[in-house]
C-alpha cells in the first residue's frame, strides 16, 4: 500500500471531511491519529478504521488553548500530517463579529497549524522526508461579503503553504493546499438551500463529498505526488475555474 509504515495525523477527523481524509489514510496503511475534541465521536471513527481493517488512536485535543494542545498531538514521530480542523463560521457582517470570535477562528484555523507545523515538520526534515497537507478553502481565494474572517484564516493557509513548502521543501518534506468547495457533510447539509444556486454554475453542478476531498489529500500526501511542493489542488467540481 502506498502509505505503509507512515505515521498520520489529521485534525479534526472526529467529524465531517476529517473523517474521510482518517479513513481514506487508513486505508492506504498509515496509522492514523485522529483527533478532535469530542471524545466519543472521535474513538467511534478510531474504532471503525480498525474494524475495517486500517490502524488507528484517537487523541484528544482543543485547538483552541494553543501550544499545550498542539504538543499533545505531537508527542510521537509524524509522517504525515493534515492540518484540516477548523471553525466553520456562519455568514456575518464584519461588524457585528465578536472579538472572541475572531481570536477562536484565527486560534483555531491559522494559529492551531502554524504551532503543529513548528512541533512536527522540524522532526520530518531530520528524517528526510515527509508531507503536510493544509486543507484551504476556495473561500481563500476570493474575497466575499460576510465571510471576511472565515475568507482570511483560509487564505492564510493558502499562504502557509507555500511559505511552509520553501522552508522544508529542501529537506524532503513537501507541503501542498487542497482547497475543497462545498461539500456535503452532515453539518454543512442544512446550507444545500443557499449553496445550491451558485453550486449550479459550477461544470459539475453538485457539491463535493468528503471521500473527494479524501482521497486529494491521499494523493498529495503519498509518493505519485514526489515532486509536488506548494501547490493548492482545488476539489470543487470546476467552481472556481469558470
Ligand atoms: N465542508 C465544506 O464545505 C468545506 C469547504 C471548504 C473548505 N472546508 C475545510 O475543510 C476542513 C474540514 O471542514 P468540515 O466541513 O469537515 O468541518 P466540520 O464538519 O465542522 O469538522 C471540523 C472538525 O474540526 C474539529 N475542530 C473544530 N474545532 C476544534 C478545536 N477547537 N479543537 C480541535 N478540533 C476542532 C471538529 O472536531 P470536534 O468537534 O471533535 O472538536 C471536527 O472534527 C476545514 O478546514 C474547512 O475549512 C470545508
Amino acid at each position: 500500500m502506498n502509505l505503509s509504515n507512515r505515521t498520520a495525523l489529521v485534525t479534526g477527523s472526529t467529524d465531517g471531511i476529517g473523517v474521510a481524509i482518517a479513513r481514506a489514510l487508513a486505508a492506504e496503511g498509515a496509522r492514523v491519529l485522529v483527533s478532535g475534541r469530542d471524545t466519543a465521536r472521535g474513538e467511534k471513527v478510531a474504532a471503525a478504521i480498525a474494524e475495517a481493517g486500517g490502524q488507528a488512536d484517537f487523541v484528544r485535543a482543543d485547538l483552541a488553548e494553543g501550544l499545550s494542545a498542539a504538543r499533545a498531538l505531537a508527542t510521537e514521530p509524524i509522517d504525515i500530517l493534515v492540518n484540516n480542523a477548523a471553525m466553520l463560521l456562519a455568514p456575518q457582517p464584519t461588524a457585528e463579529v465578536a472579538e472572541e470570535t475572531i481570536d477562536r477562528a484565527l486560534a483555531v484555523n491559522i494559529k492551531a497549524a502554524f504551532l503543529l507545523t513548528g512541533l512536527i515538520a522540524p522532526g520530518m526534515a531530520a528524517r528526510g522526508h515527509g508531507a503536510i497537507v493544509n486543507l484551504g478553502s476556495i473561500n481563500g481565494l476570493n474575497g466575499s461579503a460576510g465571510s471576511a474572517l472565515y475568507s482570511t484564516t483560509k487564505a492564510a493557509m493558502h499562504s502557509l503553504t507555500k511559505s511552509w513548502a520553501d522552508e522544508y521543501g529542501p529537506s524532503g518534506v513537501r507541503v501542498n493546499t487542497v482547497a475543497p468547495g462545498p461539500t456535503t457533510t452532515e453539518k454543512t447539509a442544512k446550507w444545500d438551500e443557499h449553496i445550491a444556486p451558485l453550486i449550479a454554475r459550477a461544470p459539475s453542478r453538485r457539491t463535493s463529498k468528503p471521500e473527494e476531498i479524501a482521497q486529494a489529500v491521499v494523493f498529495l500526501a503519498g509518493a505519485h505526488a514526489s515532486n509536488i511542493h506548494g501547490a493548492l489542488l482545488t476539489v470543487d467540481g470546476g467552481f472556481s475555474a469558470v
